[in-house]
């Protein structure tokens, strides 16, 4: 089994990031935490156990954590994944709050990696706040993972969130910061440039959407807000000029499920602007040793974009 601890900010492309996980049965997902980001962390907790119960899995235990970053207050990503994150889509049957576990994120995530040495691969596709947390309160953390799959950052300066960062970095930059330094651990980092130039076309997200299941039904409904909001011509610039579909978190997961998905990386030293006027948030890649580190993340360049649909399809099926 590969065990996979998964933290979120569940939007819609969290909830495909977390149905293309339980799509695998040699996947277990040992628990899932939760941070602010694209919406409220409380909003983010209700939305994990929607996935859940949608998926029959509400037995995978979710446990609340930062509701905003280490400095400042929380951004705004707008009305994207709509208010709730999962598009404004109700659901009268949804679970209640009742069903968090008690015990907080920051502290599940130390407990459980440290329960699985060497055996654990954390996800992280929101901002890096509860890792960070994490790290502070047990430095021996990182040493214990398998590998640490971000979707965060950017590699060419193009932001989505403001002139040069990404929106999981620019939510918490010191947080992010503290990751891409205090992680010495194999780190794959699926990048905003990459997620973009990895779209697939809306042909196929008409044949995933359009399988006959709940789960591809759940899907249709929640993901029905930000498809329209996609297609937009306004977010074309944004997506470095894509017009396809664009699951940005579900590329850390399927890397983390299988790991020959990739098949090419760079690998260089990274880490966070933290400063500056329009540069705050941005990810730095250090192709010429400046900073000086010897930890270097991989940073994924290419993927088998035909195992991803199959990946994709298996999610919802
Ligand atoms: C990231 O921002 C969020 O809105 C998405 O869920 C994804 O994690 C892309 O920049």
């Amino acid at each position: 089994n590969k065990k996979l601890l998964v933290d979120v900010d569940c939007g819609v492309d969290d909830a495909q990031a977390i149905m293309l996980a339980l799509g695998d049965p040699s996947v277990q997902i040992l628990g899932i935490t939760c941070v602010h980001g694209n919406t409220t962390v409380e909003n983010v907790c209700k939305n994990v156990l929607r996935v859940l119960q949608a998926c029959r899995k509400l037995e995978i235990p979710v446990f609340k954590g930062a509701d905003k970053p280490i400095l400042g207050t929380s951004i705004s990503v707008g009305n994207f994944h709509g208010q709730d994150g999962l598009g404004d889509a109700p659901d009268a049957s949804a679970p209640g709050l009742d069903l968090l576990q008690r015990e907080n994120a920051v502290s599940a995530l130390i407990r459980i990696v440290d329960e699985n040495p060497g055996e654990v691969c954390l996800v992280a596709t929101g901002p890096l706040t509860n890792l960070a947390l994490a790290v502070r309160m047990d430095p021996s953390l990182p040493g214990k993972l398998k590998g640490l799959y971000i979707m965060g950052g950017n590699t060419e300066s193009r932001g989505n969130t403001s002139v040069c960062a990404e929106f999981n970095f620019a939510a918490d930059p010191e947080a992010a910061f503290v990751v891409l330094n205090d992680y010495q651990c194999p780190t794959h980092l699926s990048c905003w440039e990459f997620t973009c130039y990895s779209q697939l076309p809306w042909e196929f997200c008409d044949a995933w959407l359009g399988q006959d299941s709940d789960k591809a039904r759940f899907m249709a409904k929640i993901f029905h807000h930000s498809m329209e909001e996609s297609k937009k011509e306004s977010l074309q610039d944004v997506c470095l000029g894509c017009t396809g579909f664009i699951s940005c978190d579900s590329y850390a997961m399927a890397a983390a499920v299988d790991e020959s998905f990739i098949t090419e990386t760079d690998r260089y030293p990274v880490s966070v602007e933290l400063t500056g006027t329009h540069t705050r948030g941005m990810m730095i890649v250090d192709t010429s040793g400046f900073l000086k580190k010897t930890h270097k993340a991989s940073i994924m360049k290419k993927v088998d974009l035909e195992k991803f649909k199959k990946m994709m399809m298996a999610a919802l099926k």
